[in-house]
């Protein structure tokens, strides 16, 4: 055969292959037997291997078996599907639970329903008058990808319910995943058996999702029509009751003690069970304590994950490189000799700060045991001294800054009475340069203004083409210059232009967050906004040097408040967010409209019965009232509790506004 003829021979075979292929997937009629596709498949690629000028973009080679489509429908989630905190040993669960304490009451009692934490994927299933109407990825929490047919495939997952207790809609929600031993049959396919069930939960035709075993368990719920349960463990066994798989090791546990106990006993156990368990879920077991305590921006307050101890493997340590964060934290990294730790290479293990190093004396040329948890970073667990080098020396940690070489400073803490272990660069700002690139990173960041078209590494491309040196000029890139550069395009330019046009209309506390001062977080930067209301207001506080002001919010310290002072007494961070206010549009703070207590403001003094400040704060902010800090002509109500101070309620009385117990506040509020 000529090569003309084997490419008509080859052309021939692919237009068999896309007919096929299409009727299969796209028209569910399969025209030949499974092997004989399989066949016409592997005769297309042996002629390929054989004549490398064989090539066609319908191939069988060009479509990667389970890749993700990108063609499944877009879903927001009625109620976002957040995340799990992590706790790794006993003091993060006491720090949870005190958190939780803080939040309630001390005198709060109850128990924590305890789960299971399946390594799998998790997904939301949407039920009306009893039927699965909608099967939904969890996507990044908000908007999920609608894949019902592939869910429906699942046996575990009931595509009717008939029980007459089943709310009128109700959006369960679980996680798919593969056991072990069906995992096994796939290994070459798949690195794991999560990324197997991911794979194949969003192939596009659910025919081949039911080739595989995936398996569903229930554990909690998003929206919800009419519930009639009080506890986690009585909605779990209402799942059963419906006809959904929950897991066998479900149960309740008093405290912290026991669940310790429990989690040291279940993670010897787990290998043995048939599925991948990355540790157990600790819930508030009450519902009403949970609908109270209720979530930070991407996890509920009343949850939190107990992961088991990490993977580990020895290694070397070829260099110690310091890294300068954001806020001038000099952080000290090992570059290691590449190692394989439960399935993903390590070349870079932190070690924290300049104390850890002196501590567990690391120096580079060592051999040392590294951990990996989850998506923590890897770090050093130990160091093997036996093998050390005689000619070894401690490493000595840098004083000055290694980007812009100026002073470091470890700062001395008022509280601990105890200097910090961290040093950092005393340049802040814009003067040194990777502070100000990872200033640049965290500005674009997606909790910030979110510019997906402006990656980490383009910013750090830009910054190193001189395109960008302050936030604003983020604003004033010269898209033709961009043009031009490797790897960039017209489609990829205007993608850019229109992510970063579309970002300029943001919400107060989004800016607030995005300058990136320390200490001012997501949360602190929605209670400040909640506070000034609007830019102006925030600019003439940072003028006039108020931040006193701040101190009597619920969140924010002392320590908020000297942060906000040293980052404000750079005249450039001023100058940095006037300039921004001229770009961009900053939304006023949305008060929530309509609720019982607009335009009424509220204080509180002494102990209030029952609930926490915080909470009784959000209380009045849901129903859109407003919190003061001090009792002048502006306060409508003084909420009292047990001893009130007295110079607050004698001023109240004499401005003749009006006093509340907690109780009165109730009745407002119904
Ligand atoms: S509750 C709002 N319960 O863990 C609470 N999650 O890191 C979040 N997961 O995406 C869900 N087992 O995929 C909950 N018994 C369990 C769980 C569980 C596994 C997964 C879930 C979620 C992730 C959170």
């Amino acid at each position: 055969m000529d090569k003309e003829e084997i490419k008509k021979k080859y052309n021939l075979k692919i237009k068999d292959y896309i007919n096929y292929n299409q009727s299969y997937y796209n028209k569910n009629n399969p025209l030949i037997a499974d092997s004989e596709f399989d066949n016409l498949k592997k005769e297309i690629l042996n002629l390929e291997k054989k004549y490398s000028y064989l090539k066609n973009v319908n191939s069988p080679s060009n479509s990667v078996g389970y890749k993700p489509s990108k063609t499944f429908e877009k879903h927001t989630h009625k109620l976002p599907m957040l995340s799990l905190a992590n706790a790794f040993d006993e003091v993060d669960l006491i720090n949870f639970e005190k958190k939780i304490y803080n939040y309630l009451n001390k005198s709060t009692n109850f128990e924590y329903s305890v789960e299971p934490k399946i390594d799998g994927i998790s997904a939301s299933l949407t039920y009306k008058n009893k039927k699965l109407v909608y099967g939904v990825s969890r996507g990044d929490g908000i908007v999920g990808e609608l894949i019902t047919g592939n869910l429906k495939t699942i046996k575990d997952i009931p595509l009717q319910i008939n029980d007459t207790s089943f709310p009128d809609e109700i959006e369960i929600r679980g996680e798919v995943f593969i056991k072990k031993s069906e995992f096994l049959k796939l290994e070459d396919k798949f690195a794991n058996p999560r990324n197997a069930a991911s794979g194949t939960l969003r192939q596009k035709d659910p025919n081949q999702t039911k080739k595989i075993p995936l398996n569903f368990i229930a554990y909690t719920f998003g929206y919800i029509d009419n519930y009639n349960f009080k506890y986690q463990s009585e909605f779990l066994k209402k799942l059963n009751k419906w006809g959904f798989k929950t897991n066998k090791y479900n149960k309740i546990l008093p405290n912290i003690e026991e669940l310790v106990k429990f989690h040291k006993h279940f993670e010897e156990r787990r290998y043995d069970i048939d599925y991948d368990i990355d540790g157990l879920v600790y819930k508030v077991n009450d519902i009403s304590l949970q609908n109270r305590l209720g979530n930070t921006s991407n996890a509920p307050r009343w949850a939190v994950a107990h992961k088991f101890s990490a993977d580990s493997a020895t290694t070397k340590i070829l260099n110690i490189e310091i890294q300068v964060g954001r806020t001038g934290a000099l952080t000290p990294v090992a570059k290691v000799e590449p190692v394989n730790i439960g399935g993903v290479v390590v070349s870079n293990a932190t070690l924290h700060n300049e104390d850890e190093i002196k501590r567990k004396d690391i120096r580079i040329g060592d051999n040392v045991k590294i951990e990996r948890a989850g998506d923590v970073i890897p770090h050093v667990i130990e160091v093997d001294k036996s093998k050390r080098d005689k000619k070894s020396k401690s490493f000595i940690f840098p004083e000055k800054c290694p980007s812009c070489g100026s002073k470091t400073l470890k700062e001395y803490n008022k509280t601990t009475k105890k200097y910090d272990a961290v040093r950092r660069c005393t340049n802040d700002g814009y003067g040194c340069e990777k502070i100000g690139v990872e200033k640049l990173k965290h500005f674009i960041s997606k909790d910030a203004l979110n510019i997906d078209g402006l990656g980490k590494k383009v910013v750090e491309n830009f910054w190193h083409l001189k395109f960008l040196r302050k936030p604003q000029d983020i604003f004033n890139l010269d898209y033709a210059k961009i043009e031009k550069l490797d790897g960039w395009g017209k489609l990829s330019v205007s993608n850019l232009k229109n992510s970063i046009e579309k970002s300029k209309k943001v919400s107060l506390h989004r800016f607030i967050f995005s300058i990136g001062i320390r200490h001012i977080g997501i949360e602190n930067a929605k209670i400040i906004s909640q506070y000034v209301k609007n830019i102006p207001n925030l600019i003439k506080l940072i003028e006039q040097k108020q931040f006193y002001r701040f101190l009597n919010i619920d969140g924010i310290g002392e320590t908020q408040i000297n942060s906000l002072k040293k980052y404000f007494d750079n005249q450039q961070n001023l100058r940095i967010i006037i300039e921004l206010n001229n770009i961009l549009n900053i939304k006023d703070q949305i008060l929530i409209k309509n609720g019982k207590l607009k335009n009424k403001t509220f204080m509180f003094t002494g102990k209030l019965n029952g609930i926490s400040r915080a909470e009784a704060k959000s209380m009045v902010e849901k129903n859109s009232g407003t919190t003061l800090s001090s009792v002048n002509k502006n306060l409508n109500f003084l909420v009292i509790g047990d001893k009130p101070t007295k110079r607050k309620l004698d001023q109240a009385k004499l401005l003749g506004i009006k006093i509340l117990s907690l109780n009165d506040l109730k009745k407002l509020l119904n």
